[in-house]
């Protein structure tokens, strides 16, 4: 099947997201299952040029950026993109109001640490399942956290607009780690707005639960390298006639 196909599939599933916007569990699964069909080389970009996109250090702008990002498809419904995280990085903690995510791993090593609303009953959720302000506090349960290495490659992990909906994501110290991620419906900056979060250091530090969070300002040194497919074939391109990219790692998409 080729990636259109699968990307006109995850269209038809979402239809027309807005607030409140509900996938019931036979369509997490459709959607899981799409995404195992999907793969990088897909879209003409290999395991290994994205692992070198990320660990890049002459990307443009001229700064060494913490993360990555590469749309492969968006709409209004869903938005697929590949990201990458740098070694040594993490894409601070940050939550998807009303949204759901679909994150496959695709290579490297890291760890995913998550977050889900305490309070997990409907009208809970219709009321504060949405963008936050800088300042404002929620009370959260922590996650178990995922460590993602050689054995997860193709795994799926999800989250929902309540199980696991705030997170955030560590490269290993010394490699980076990547994904393909699919989020319905997308962020919009209008009602589904990226927001940061910190945890709040208590006292009672020793009390495991409940966590309360409280929303940041943008940290100040999390930066994106954010470009669209073109650009990243463009870059590949470049970096191989330029010597820059020499294969090491075993292509196997
Ligand atoms: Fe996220």
């Amino acid at each position: 099947m080729q990636r259109y196909q699968l990307i006109t599939k995850l269209d038809e599933i979402c239809k027309r997201p807005k607030e409140g916007f509900r996938l019931d569990e036979t369509e997490r699964e459709k959607i899981v299952d799409v995404l195992r069909k999907l793969d990088i080389g897909m879209f003409g970009l290999d395991v290994e040029e994205m692992h070198e996109l990320i660990v890049d250090p002459k990307q443009e702008p001229d700064e060494i950026t913490t993360i990555v990002r590469v749309s492969l498809s968006e709409s209004k419904c869903v938005s697929v993109i590949a990201f990458g995280v740098r070694p040594g990085h993490a894409i601070p903690l940050h939550n998807h109001a009303y949204m759901y995510g679909f994150m496959k791993h695709v290579f490297g090593k890291g760890t995913i640490k998550s977050y889900s609303f305490a309070e997990q009953n409907d009208s809970y959720i219709t009321t504060n399942n949405r963008n936050f302000s800088v300042g404002e506090q929620v009370k959260v349960e922590e996650q178990e956290v995922v460590q993602v290495d050689e054995t997860t490659v193709n795994e799926v992990f999800r989250f929902d607009p309540v199980i696991g909906n705030f997170h955030t994501i560590v490269a290993d110290k010394n490699e980076p780690v990547g994904f393909i991620d699919v989020l319905l419906p997308p962020y919009d900056n209008i009602f589904r707005k990226q927001v940061y979060w910190k945890v709040i250091e208590e006292s009672d530090l020793n009390c495991k639960s409940p966590v309360y969070l409280r929303a940041i300002e943008l940290p100040a040194d999390y930066t994106k390298y954010v470009i669209d497919l073109d650009t990243a074939l463009n870059r590949v391109k470049y970096m191989v006639k330029t010597g820059k990219f020499k294969r090491k790692m075993k292509a196997d998409n």
